[in-house]
């Protein structure tokens, strides 16, 4: 078991977090709902952020974009895409970088679509935006596009308006805007939660290939840790505003290190375990308010000590890609 060294020197990773805080404003005070994070995007990976509800993954997800909502804001940290720090860059130039290498998409695609206007004429206006010149070529390029990412009956569809459209098809119509201009790092905030368990596969199909085809970064955001196994190459469990365990999928998965882990795992239905009762996790998330500076899983840990509570545990390295925030992690070894 070793501390954590600093990454190797080298070609700088897709994306990279460093002491990223947001905070959040609860009458006169700012409250930190993420807290001190810090992680890496390689070019081309999948990258799964699972946690409960609350855990602090969409104000992540909205920070690196620059798009935190007004009563919140970036307390402390820094954002590197391909090594230049978003938080150092004018509003000007982030819009660039979220229309050109940036992309996002979120949970209910409706409320990102235009309501008033066709699906076929908002992908041509997004074709335009990213400098599609040949307006005689755009109507091709957007039946094709809509081909490519499996909309089925393009023509038929690009006359639609969102309302007209299913849950999965208005959920493609925005992945196809957010990846016109094959974006180097796509965020995906729950983007299949919605939708129904055919849909969803069908949709981590369309990421899966977007990955393979145009070495598209994704995080992929969701609290269901099936689908993260499913698509991911690596995970990052957070839990009341920290990172407390991240690695390979299969070996997280596997062997989980953070008992939050661990729990979070024994609560999922699975095969092997049908029939048994699930695992419920012994008393409840803490409330933004109650954050304090031990691990914030202590209360709910069996392993708890006093050390726990005085101060967050740092980072120690299992493997070179694999680390987990506790005082006591399982070792493979121990299990
Ligand atoms: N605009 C806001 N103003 C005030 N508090 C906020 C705001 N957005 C989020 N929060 C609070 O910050 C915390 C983290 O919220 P966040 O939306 O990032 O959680 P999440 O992990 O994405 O949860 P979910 O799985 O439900 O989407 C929560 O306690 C939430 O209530
Ligand atoms: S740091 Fe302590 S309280 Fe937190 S998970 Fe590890 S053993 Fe449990
Ligand atoms: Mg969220």
């Amino acid at each position: 078991m070793k501390r954590e060294a600093p990454a190797p020197a080298g070609r700088p990773p897709l994306l990279r977090v460093a002491g990223l805080s947001v905070g959040v404003k609860k009458g006169k005070n700012l409250i930190h709902a993420v807290r001190d994070i810090g992680f890496h995007i390689d070019p081309g990976e999948i990258l799964g952020m699972a946690g409960e509800s609350g855990c602090g993954k969409s104000l992540t997800a909205l920070a690196l974009a620059g798009l935190l909502p007004g009563g919140t804001a970036r307390t402390a940290g820094a954002v590197f895409l391909r090594g230049r720090n978003l938080c150092a860059m004018t509003d000007r130039e982030l819009r660039r970088v979220r229309g050109r290498e940036i992309a996002l998409i979120f949970q209910e695609p409706a409320l990102s679509l235009n309501p008033l206007i066709k699906i076929g004429k908002q992908i041509a206006e997004s074709l335009e935006l990213q400098g599609e010149g040949d307006k005689a070529a755009i109507p091709d390029r957007v039946f094709a596009l809509m081909d490519k990412l499996g909309m089925e009956h393009p023509q038929r569809l690009a006359q639609c308006y969102p309302h007209q459209l299913s849950g999965g098809a208005c959920q493609r119509a925005l992945i196809a805007l957010a990846v016109i201009g094959k974006p180097k790092l796509l965020i995906a905030d729950e983007p299949v939660t919605a939708l129904d368990t055919t849909t969803q596969s069908q949709i981590l199909d369309l990421l899966r290939s977007i990955n393979r085809e145009w070495g598209t970064g994704i995080l992929f955001i969701s609290h269901d840790l099936g689908l993260i196994s499913r698509l991911c190459n690596r995970v990052l469990v957070m839990y009341a505003g920290r990172i407390v365990e991240t690695g390979p999928a299969g070996a997280v998965f596997g062997h989980p290190a953070h008992a939050y882990t661990k729990d979070l795992l024994g609560a999922i239905p699975s095969w092997e375990r049908k029939g048994t009762p699930l695992l419920n996790i012994p008393g409840k998330v803490p409330a933004l308010e109650a954050y304090g500076p031990g691990c914030p899983f202590a209360p709910r840990c069996a392993k708890a000590g006093a050390r726990c509570r005085a101060a967050f545990p740092e980072a120690v390295r299992l493997e070179p890609r694999r680390r987990v925030y506790c005082f006591a992690p399982e070792l493979e070894q121990d299990a």
